[in-house]
C-alpha cells in the first residue's frame, strides 16, 4: 500500500513521460494513473482490484528506476534573497576550508609515498581510463593526473575515442588490472551511452577499485561490520571534512540531498556508519524543505544551483555542499561562475559551518583518490 502510494506520487509528477528506460508496464498515459483514486476508504482492496484488472501496474519489488528531476520552487527570488533584515546580519558560519584540509592530506600522502620509495623501491600507480571527449571529464582527468605527480604517485592513462566499443574499454581495464605497477584503476564517468557502465565497473579488479564503485565494495560499505577495500572518493572527502573539523556525527540527524551511486547513496551509508540518523531526500520527496530543516548535518549532492535556500536549514546546522554548478555571470571574465547546491549567502547567516564552492568538497575528492591509491599500494606491498 505504502509503495503504491509512493508510485502514485511519482506518477503524478508526470516526469517520467519521457523516461528512456521506462518499464514496459509504464506505457499507460500518466493521466490513466491519476484517474486511480487513492482514497483511504477505498483501501487496499480497491487498489488490489485495480491491479488485478490490469488498470494499473503492480510495483516491482525493487521499485521503478525513475530518473531524478529536480523542480525549483516556482517564483523563487534569486539567491541571495532573504528579506533585507536577514541579509543585514553578518555571516556567522565557520568556513570549512576544503582546499586547506586537502592540501594537508596531500602533504601527508607525499610523505608516505616517499617512505614507500625508500622502504620497497616502489611508488603507487594510478591508471585512468577516459572514453570520449567531454570537456568536464577531460578537466577532471587532467587534475587527477597532475595531483598524482605532485605527491609522487605514478600516473598512467588511456584516452579512448567516443566510438570505442565496450570490448575495447574492457580490454583497457583488464590491461591495467594485470599491470603490477598499477594499484588503482579508475574509469572516468559518465561513459558514452552505448557502453554499459555496470559491465565496465564490474570488470575493475576489486583490489584496484580506488573509486570504490565495485558492487562488492559498495555492498560491504552498506553492511554493518563489513570492511570495503575502498570508499568512494567524494563521500569519503565529505566525512573526512567533518572529522577533521571536529564535527561529531554520533546520534545527529543527517539529511543527504540526492541519492546518486557516486555521492548521495554512499554518503548516507557512511553517515550511518558514524551513527548519525540519516534521511535521504530526492526529487520525489514531499516536503524536502521541512525534512532538511530538521537536520543537524546536511550533505547536498544534486547538481542544482542554489536549490537549498536559507529557509531549508536549521540554525546551527553544518552544511557540506557537493554541488559545483556553473551560473551565468556577466561580471566574470569567463561569463560564468561556480556555485553550490546551497545558497551560500543565505546559509552562511543561519548555519554554524559550511563548505564554500569552489574550495570545499572539490579538492577533497582528488585528495581521497590519492589516499585510496596509496592505501592500495601499501596493501600490495604489505606495508601498514
Ligand atoms: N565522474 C564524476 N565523479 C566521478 C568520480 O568520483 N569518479 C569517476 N570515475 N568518475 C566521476
Amino acid at each position: 500500500m505504502e509503495g503504491l502510494s509512493w508510485n502514485a506520487a511519482a506518477m503524478a509528477t508526470g516526469s517520467f513521460k519521457s523516461l528512456v528506460r521506462a518499464p514496459p508496464q509504464l506505457s499507460m498515459a500518466v493521466s490513466d494513473y491519476s484517474a486511480v483514486t487513492w482514497s483511504r476508504s477505498g483501501g487496499s482492496h480497491s487498489i488490489r482490484a485495480a491491479i488485478a484488472a490490469e488498470k494499473m501496474p503492480r510495483a516491482p519489488l525493487l521499485g521503478w528506476n525513475l530518473p531524478d528531476v529536480w523542480r525549483p520552487r516556482p517564483n523563487l527570488p534569486p539567491c541571495p534573497a532573504l528579506p533585507e533584515r536577514n541579509l543585514a546580519v553578518e555571516p556567522i558560519a565557520a568556513v570549512i576550508d576544503g582546499k586547506a584540509i586537502a592540501q594537508e592530506i596531500r602533504g601527508e600522502i607525499a610523505g608516505e609515498v616517499s617512505r614507500m620509495r625508500d622502504a620497497v623501491g616502489k611508488v603507487p600507480g594510478l591508471a585512468v581510463v577516459l572514453v570520449g571527449a567531454r570537456k568536464d571529464s577531460e578537466t577532471y582527468v587532467r587534475s587527477k593526473k597532475k595531483a598524482c605527480e605532485e605527491v609522487g604517485i605514478k600516473s598512467l592513462g588511456i584516452d579512448l575515442p567516443e566510438e570505442s566499443t565496450e570490448d575495447e574499454v574492457l580490454r583497457a581495464v583488464m590491461m591495467f588490472n594485470d599491470d603490477p605497477s598499477v594499484h588503482g584503476v579508475l574509469v572516468q564517468l559518465p561513459l558514452p551511452q552505448h557502453i554499459c557502465e555496470e559491465k565496465i565497473l564490474n570488470a575493475v579488479s576489486i583490489d584496484k577499485d580506488v573509486d570504490g564503485f565495485h558492487p562488492l565494495n559498495i555492498g560491504r560499505l552498506a553492511m554493518q561490520g563489513r570492511e570495503p577495500l575502498f570508499v568512494p572518493c567524494t563521500p569519503k572527502g565529505c566525512i573526512e571534512l567533518l572529522i577533521r573539523s571536529g564535527i561529531d556525527m554520533m546520534g545527529k540527524r543527517a539529511v543527504v540531498i540526492g541519492r546518486s551511486n557516486i555521492v548521495g547513496a554512499p554518503a548516507a551509508m557512511l553517515l550511518q556508519r558514524h551513527n548519525a540518523t540519516v534521511t535521504i531526500v530526492h526529487s520525489y520527496t514531499k516536503n524536502a524543505e521541512d525534512i532538511t530543516r530538521e537536520a543537524d548535518i546536511v550533505i547536498s549532492a544534486v547538481g542544482v544551483a542554489n536549490l537549498v535556500r536559507g529557509d531549508w536549514l536549521k540554525p546551527g546546522a553544518v552544511v557540506i555542499d557537493v554541488g559545483i554548478n556553473p551560473v551565468e555571470d556577466p561580471n566574470s571574465k569567463r561569463g560564468y561562475r561556480l556555485v553550490g547546491d546551497v545558497c551560500y549567502e543565505e546559509a552562511s547567516r543561519i548555519v554554524s559551518a559550511i563548505t564554500p564552492v569552489p574550495g570545499g568538497v572539490g579538492p577533497m575528492t582528488i585528495a581521497m583518490l590519492l589516499s585510496n591509491t596509496l592505501e592500495s599500494a601499501k596493501r600490495a606491498y604489505g606495508l601498514t
